[in-house]
């Protein structure tokens, strides 16, 4: 396995039957084998920088009734709630005074927000925040929408494929939501100008080591600028209910194996993998993430904005979300930093530490 671990660092890719070879024998040496690789590769371009993010969710209002997903529009039991504007607003202006240079908007698909009013918010928050980036992660919409967004002022947009494989994404929607639509979003959004972010849940039901070599694939062909992934956790009003969690160890290998086909990738340690183990955004950055996402959401809707069961940081205010994260990764030897962090191509980069 050392040796596909290697072809992988080299050619940043592997076929498919690679992968599934690969992914079929994970252990605890092939792990650390892995993490110490892409640890030397985050090194060398983003030395001990971790950028922030700040969340804002701020609709759980959702038309979609993806199966695993606790605010789907069919679970009765979720308590709605969606920001104003004004709301938002001070989102930002408290994230701002904590040093965030990067607002992410992320919401499930409400057609409350027109085309207009949106507009108008992101509008808002560039006028106000001319230093700032604006990532969006509001689903799926069409080109036009997309692309007056980007010219009110957003820069980033993150679309999670969520599984690249046709079978298993029927598995995982219903059947008005398609694999090939949501692709299609992908390209709009990297062709309109946006830095793309894309991802999938590992642990997924019915997901195979088959579906995760698909994943890969996908995101090699894609080229996106950011990848998030997070282990599946069940929800109790969701018809996954009864399902098993995706594992730190096959999260954990997984970044570790993004980080080596995308060097200068900006890959977050998730919150989702924070709730599945204690340390798990911590051991995210020592296999090879970059990125962290504090929530910025007013307390009050916290834990309204419920994906999954027992998710993390759902009581604390946006300042100790900050001050926690800024703990936690100095604990391990890392900075968080206040910058933007925009991607920039590899050749662009002059590298901060030499590999050895
Ligand atoms: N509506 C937007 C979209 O579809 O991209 C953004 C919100 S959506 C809730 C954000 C992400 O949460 C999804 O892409 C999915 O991967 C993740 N997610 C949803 N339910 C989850 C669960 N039960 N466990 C882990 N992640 C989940
Ligand atoms: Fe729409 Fe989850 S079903 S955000």
């Amino acid at each position: 396995m050392f040796q596909l671990i290697d072809k992988l660092e080299r050619d940043r890719t592997l076929t498919k039957e690679e992968f599934i070879e690969l992914l079929n024998h994970i252990t605890h040496e092939t792990s650390e084998y892995l993490f110490e690789k892409a640890r030397r590769i985050s090194k060398k371009y983003f030395g001990s920088r971790i950028y922030t993010r700040g969340l804002v969710e701020f609709t759980n209002f959702c038309k979609n009734d993806c199966y695993y997903c606790g605010i789907r529009c069919s679970n009765k039991n979720a308590e709605r709630y969606r920001l104003s504007k004004e709301e938002i607003m001070s989102c930002c202006e408290q994230g701002y005074k904590l040093g965030f240079r990067t607002f992410v908007l992320q919401g499930g698909e409400d057609p409350k927000y027109s085309v207009e009013a949106f507009a108008d918010i992101i509008r808002t928050i560039r006028t106000n925040y001319p230093d700032c980036a604006i990532t969006l992660s509001i689903g799926e919409r069409d080109y036009d929408e997309y692309k007056t967004y980007f010219e009110a002022g957003a820069n980033r947009f993150l679309l999670r494929h969520e599984t690249a494989n046709e079978e298993h994404y029927k598995k995982l929607h219903p059947q008005n939501l398609s694999l090939a639509h949501r692709k299609q979003c992908l390209r709009d959004l990297k062709k309109i100008g946006y830095q793309v972010g894309t991802g999938f849940m590992v642990g997924s039901p019915y997901q195979t080591v088959e579906c995760i070599a698909e994943d890969l694939l996908f995101i090699r062909e894609l080229e996106p600028q950011m990848v998030g992934i997070g282990p599946f956790i069940s929800h109790q009003d969701t018809p996954f209910k009864d399902e098993p969690s995706g594992t730190l160890e096959l999260t954990l290998f997984l970044i570790g194996v993004l980080r080596l086909m995308l060097p200068n990738g900006l890959i977050p340690a998730t919150t989702a993998l924070g709730t599945i183990h204690k340390n798990g955004r911590e051991l995210g950055i020592l296999a090879g993430a970059n990125v962290v996402m504090p929530n910025l959401s007013p307390v009050k809707v916290r834990k309204k904005y419920s994906l999954y069961d027992n998710k993390i940081c759902t009581g604390e205010e946006a300042a100790e979300c900050r001050m926690c994260l800024q703990n936690r990764v100095q604990k391990i030897g890392y900075e968080l930093v206040v910058d933007r962090g925009d991607f920039k191509p590899l050749d662009s980069m002059e590298p901060l530490e030499q590999l050895a």
